[in-house]
């Protein structure tokens, strides 16, 4: 029998480069639904969680509004960073220490089911502390100082894009988290600063994040073209 799984939303941000007066997790992105509501509901149709929770900040007036799909636990938790609501997320939430948590941004409603099996496959690899969706880079990557000058070219062959999810065992999250002590944007970043092994797991392009008004088209095109392969609802 394979472990549980674990899944946190966070959704506790402002969206401030959305620039639409309320948080972007709530803008309705396909038939009604909002952004957050049809990321939980297709990570929850998967059927690969054992259970969903969502962490949205005290004073959310909206998330009251929201229809999900299954069971989700909402946690009223949210801090001033993504980190921050991560860690208040996975303290709130009283499961196993070394549950597999699967954390996924609000703001990414495209992911795709193959995507997700692909990464709880890679769990199964010996000596790995956790694994992220990631693409690999396409442009040119450059080094630029402070004043808009080149310094140098990095080597893209060893750079990737991480997107979400990501998933670690719940303890040692919680603890990396913790010992952050500079600003992470990701969960990853916290567990490589422990000397944690994270296997990247190839995820795709429509699973982009949303965070400029712009992108609301682009999710808009994806989930068209998913729901026309009869992907996803
Ligand atoms: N998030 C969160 N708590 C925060 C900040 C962000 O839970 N204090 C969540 C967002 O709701 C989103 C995900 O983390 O689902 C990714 O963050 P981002 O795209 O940066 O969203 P916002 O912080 O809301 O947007 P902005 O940075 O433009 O304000
Ligand atoms: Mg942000």
């Amino acid at each position: 029998m394979s472990e549980k799984r674990y899944l946190l939303i966070p959704a506790a941000g402002v969206g401030e480069r959305m620039k639409i007066g309320y948080p972007k997790q709530y803008f309705p992105i396909a038939s009604g639904k909002t952004m957050l509501e049809v990321t939980v509901n297709r990570l929850s149709e998967m059927g690969f969680f054992d259970q969903i929770a969502v962490v949205v900040s005290e004073q959310d007036s909206y998330i009251d509004q929201c229809r999900f799909a299954g069971d989700v636990l909402v946690l009223r938790c949210g801090g001033q960073t993504r980190a921050q609501s991560v860690l208040n997320g996975l303290k709130a939430w009283a499961l196993p220490y070394n549950a597999w948590v699967f954390v996924h941004d609000a703001a990414r409603p495209c992911v795709e089911k193959d995507s997700v099996e692909r990464l709880i496959d890679a769990l199964e690899a010996p000596e790995i502390d956790g694994a992220i969706l990631a693409l690999p880079v396409t442009d040119t990557l450059k080094w630029v100082n402070s004043e808009g000058i080149v310094e140098r070219t990095i080597d893209r062959s060893h750079c990737c894009r991480a997107q979400t999810p990501q998933v670690f065992r719940r303890g040692a999250l919680i603890a990396a988290l913790e010992s952050a002590r500079e600003a992470v944007t990701d969960e990853a970043s916290a567990m490589e600063m422990q000397g944690a092994r994270v296997k990247i797991v190839e995820g795709s392009a429509a699973n982009i994040k949303v965070t400029y008004g712009d992108d609301i088209e682009t999710v808009k095109n994806f989930l068209n073209a998913q729901n026309s392969k009869g992907q996803i609802k």
